[in-house]
């Protein structure tokens, strides 16, 4: 498998930590955590596998920094890359647009790359969801504020996941 670039916006940490989880799934050796709020459109293209991983805050909105750095996607080039989206959020509180970042990233990069990495829905309990495709979330949906005892099971499956995606 070629070297994964994981780039997470994180606002209070909870998106960090999951990156860091998840990259250790990968090992240390496959995986490289990388906060995007530091990142250059190069440091992406680097990365033949990348994993993108936003929070959601106002009323779904992209965490601040994945908002700032998305203004320049249109320069990036990730023809033949894959990517897989995670997104976490708060699906009792903000069940209107529970992790609708993770679906605004998947609709800015859906046309430049290979998304790969949907999942179930099933296990989750919210109205509405801007990340959704097909009834699948575009990407891995993470609730620490809910379910937290849920999200190592959920990382170790989408990991096994990827590795079978990803270039
Ligand atoms: C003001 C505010 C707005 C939020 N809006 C949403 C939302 O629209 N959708 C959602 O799923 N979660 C929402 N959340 C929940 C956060 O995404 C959640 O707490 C997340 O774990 C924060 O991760 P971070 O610390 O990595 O930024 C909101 C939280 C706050 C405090």
């Amino acid at each position: 498998m070629e070297k994964i670039g994981i780039f997470y916006g994180s606002t209070l940490g909870h998106t960090r930590v999951i990156a860091e989880r998840i990259g250790a799934a990968f090992g240390q050796e496959q995986a490289q955590v990388i906060n995007i709020e530091n990142a250059s459109i190069a440091t992406l293209e680097s990365f033949g596998n990348l994993i993108l991983g936003t929070s959601t805050w106002g009323v779904g909105e992209m965490q601040e920094d994945w908002e700032t750095f998305a203004r320049q996607l249109h320069k990036i080039d990730l023809s033949g890359k894959k990517i897989a989206l995670f997104g976490v959020g708060d699906q009792v509180e903000w069940s209107d647009s529970f992790v609708n970042g993770m679906g605004m990233l998947y609709h800015k990069l859906t046309d430049k790359a290979t998304i790969v990495g949907f999942t179930s829905t099933q296990s989750y309990n919210f109205d509405i969801s801007l990340a959704l495709k097909n009834d699948q979330f575009v990407g891995l949906a993470i609730d620490e504020v809910n379910q937290s005892a849920l999200t190592q099971e959920r990382i170790s499956r989408w990991v096994e996941l990827l590795k079978k995606s990803f270039n």
